[in-house]
């Protein structure tokens, strides 16, 4: 923490590393922040940021597991080091040639995440009652980052929302209502990454904070990667800059038929992830595309057409009215097709990137988990109830120092 003496006050500012890998499993992002003030005077300045691949081994493992590979608890165990010490290596080499950190946010790596349940008569199969709280499981402990950094670590951000009837997720909108709200539009954030996720931020005015809103849209680039592995063997990983799919033509009888899908159409608060949009939810949509002799290219275009249109159903669907920007973040928005797409179905409605208000696009989500990890030290709750459906406000994630050892 640096004290900064400014005319005749004192600022306080902490640099933070905020650790991300999300549901497509691309990569650890890392980001290195200077966060000063911390609701409406938030100011964070981005001072380095970098992806880490993960080892090709360790990506398939992670994914196997994330599709439903069984594990004894030793794999686990191994698995859970072996994604803090990548972790904690992103930490150490984002550090180099920058201010020593203060602080570690670190989100971990989502394995399984079940959305809260309606309670019902239904027995699991260990034949107890149903709970009807949800499950997020995060994998690289802080812990252990903790422990290999030397650098106080907050990690396991989801579980203190869920512990309160939330769904843990998205959890990046009370960042986002202090990073991008404006005192006269009404915007919408939207994260693309293997998910979709959006706030809804209305101006600045009267009781506004109230009426911020958001929910997970559906899949962002999670079904559109696994079909280019389809396509390819395995030889590409996503569809870069979206140009495969802009050379097909969507199918829109498929797209009417899989957005007619419960999750598109029950109101928030709502969260899903690669259980719902994964490798059997592709297989599905392979299976009934072979009635429309798709090509790949055609298939992808029907993909990109899901994701887009899954965000504006959404909005016309449940935001209390449409915003004047949307701001878009996360690898997708660097799918200039998918952003083209997403702009014709929003018009007159402007698409932009966060970028374009000097927050990075790329490293939005590792910033938000930087500040989630300041607000939990200082106190400070982090989830916004209206959005995850918990009954109140609680410090979101569990503080590690560095052990002794
Ligand atoms: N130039 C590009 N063109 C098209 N797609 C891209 C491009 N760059 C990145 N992507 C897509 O973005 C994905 C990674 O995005 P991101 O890291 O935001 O997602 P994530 O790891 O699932 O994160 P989160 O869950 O936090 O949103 C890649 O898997 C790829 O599909
Ligand atoms: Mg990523």
């Amino acid at each position: 923490m640096v004290a900064i003496q400014h005319r005749n006050f004192t600022i306080e500012m902490i640099c933070v590393i905020g650790l991300m890998s999300g549901t497509s499993v691309d990569g650890i992002d890392a980001a290195v922040v200077e966060i000063v003030g911390k609701d409406v005077d938030l100011n964070v300045e981005l001072l380095a940021g970098a992806t880490y691949p993960y080892p090709p081994a360790l990506r398939e493992q992670i994914l196997a597991v994330c599709a439903g590979a069984a594990l004894s608890m030793v794999q686990l165990a191994e698995l859970d080091d072996a994604i803090a010490f990548h972790f904690a290596q992103a930490a150490q080499k984002i550090q180099i040639g920058n201010p020593t950190a203060d602080l570690i946010g670190s989100h971990g790596q989502t394995v399984y995440h079940r959305p809260p349940r309606l309670q019902s008569n239904e027995r699991t199969s260990l034949s107890h009652p149903i709970t009807p709280l949800g499950y997020s499981y995060q994998l690289g402990r802080g812990e252990v980052i903790a422990q290999l950094t030397g650098i106080k670590t907050v990690s396991n951000f989801r579980t203190a929302d869920i512990a309160v009837g939330g769904q843990g997720a998205p959890l990046v909108s009370k960042v986002d209502t202090y990073l991008f709200s404006s005192p006269t539009q009404h915007r919408c954030v939207q994260n693309i990454g293997g998910i979709g996720n959006v706030t809804y931020l209305p101006a600045r005015q009267g009781n506004w904070i109230e009426q911020v809103c958001g929910w997970d849209t559906g899949p962002g680039n999670a079904l559109l990667d696994l079909a280019v592995q389809h396509f390819t063997n395995g030889s590409q990983t996503y569809d870069k800059d979206g140009n495969w799919a802009r050379q097909g033509t969507p199918c829109e009888a498929l797209v009417k038929q899989w957005l007619t899908q419960d999750f598109f159409q029950i109101p928030p608060p709502k969260s899903t992830g690669r259980e719902l949009f994964g490798v059997d939810y592709l297989n599905q949509c392979l299976a009934e595309s072979a009635a429309y002799n798709l090509t790949p290219a055609d298939l992808l275009a029907t993909l990109t057409e899901l994701t887009a249109t899954s965000i504006a159903h959404s909005y016309r669907s449940f935001l209390p009215q449409m915003p004047d920007e949307v701001f878009l973040a996360g690898g997708g928005s660097r799918n200039l097709y998918l952003k083209q797409r997403l702009q014709t179905l929003l018009n007159p409605v402007q698409v932009l990137t966060t970028d374009e208000v000097g927050v990075s696009a790329e490293f939005k989500e590792a910033i938000a988990f930087a500040v989630l990890a300041h607000w939990r030290t200082l106190g400070f709750p982090g989830n916004l109830p209206q959005v995850t459906g918990a009954s109140g406000d609680v410090l979101l994630g569990n503080i590690y120092s560095p052990a002794a050892v």
